[in-house]
């Protein structure tokens, strides 16, 4: 067998192996590329930087770091050190417009093309996040009221009705 095949092989062998998204994936240091790429995004856009509280956004980095590792089968540290992720009710004192989704996305588009997933993790992290992003919408963009929903095709309807709604914890296996 050439080497390259049975690279490719043991790479699929070892990804039966493992249980999580998280595993297969690469575990912490592709999460960790993902988000500090995201962050550099986030320093430079002149949109949602000021969206931020805090002038460090390394913290916010971690953050979110371990949120997405906990979501995605990883270590429970987020919840260990926050709590409940809670995360609509986490957004509320920020306006989240479509807008600032959109850029959020972006941004996240980018650090995602950057990890070099294999096709199916890629579009299951990205079909996510896309959700994800539309849930957080909490405020209409400057003059236009009805305008908290996506036009994204395939994506969520419409905004949440109003209150906190979690995103749920349930642990990701690889299909
Ligand atoms: C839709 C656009 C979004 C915007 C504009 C946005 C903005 C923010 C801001 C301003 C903060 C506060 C900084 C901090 O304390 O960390 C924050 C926190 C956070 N965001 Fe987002 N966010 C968005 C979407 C998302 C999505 C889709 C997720 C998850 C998939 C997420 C996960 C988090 C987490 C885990 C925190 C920290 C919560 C905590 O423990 O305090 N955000 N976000």
């Amino acid at each position: 067998m050439r080497l390259g095949k049975a690279v490719v092989r043991w790479a699929g062998i070892m990804e039966a192996m493992s249980d999580t998204f998280y595993d297969a994936v690469g575990g912490e240091p592709t999460f960790r590329r993902l988000v500090e790429r995201f962050y550099a995004g986030v320093a430079g856009d002149p949109d949602l930087r000021p969206l931020y509280p805090e002038a460090d956004l390394a913290p916010a980095a971690e953050r979110l770091r371990m949120f997405l590792e906990q979501y995605w089968g990883g270590p429970h540290t987020y919840s260990d050190q926050r709590g409940h992720p809670r995360l609509r009710m986490r957004h509320a004192p920020f306006p989240v417009t479509p807008k600032a989704r959109d850029s959020w996305l972006r941004h996240m588009r980018d650090a995602l093309d950057g990890l070099e997933l294999a096709a199916h993790h890629e579009a299951q992290l990205w079909g996510y996040l896309q959700t994800a992003a539309d849930m957080m919408v909490n405020t209409p963009d400057d003059g236009d009221p009805s305008a908290t929903r996506s036009t994204r095709p395939g994506s969520a309807p419409a905004m949440m009705p109003p209150g906190p709604a979690p995103i749920t914890l349930v642990p990701r296996v690889v299909s």
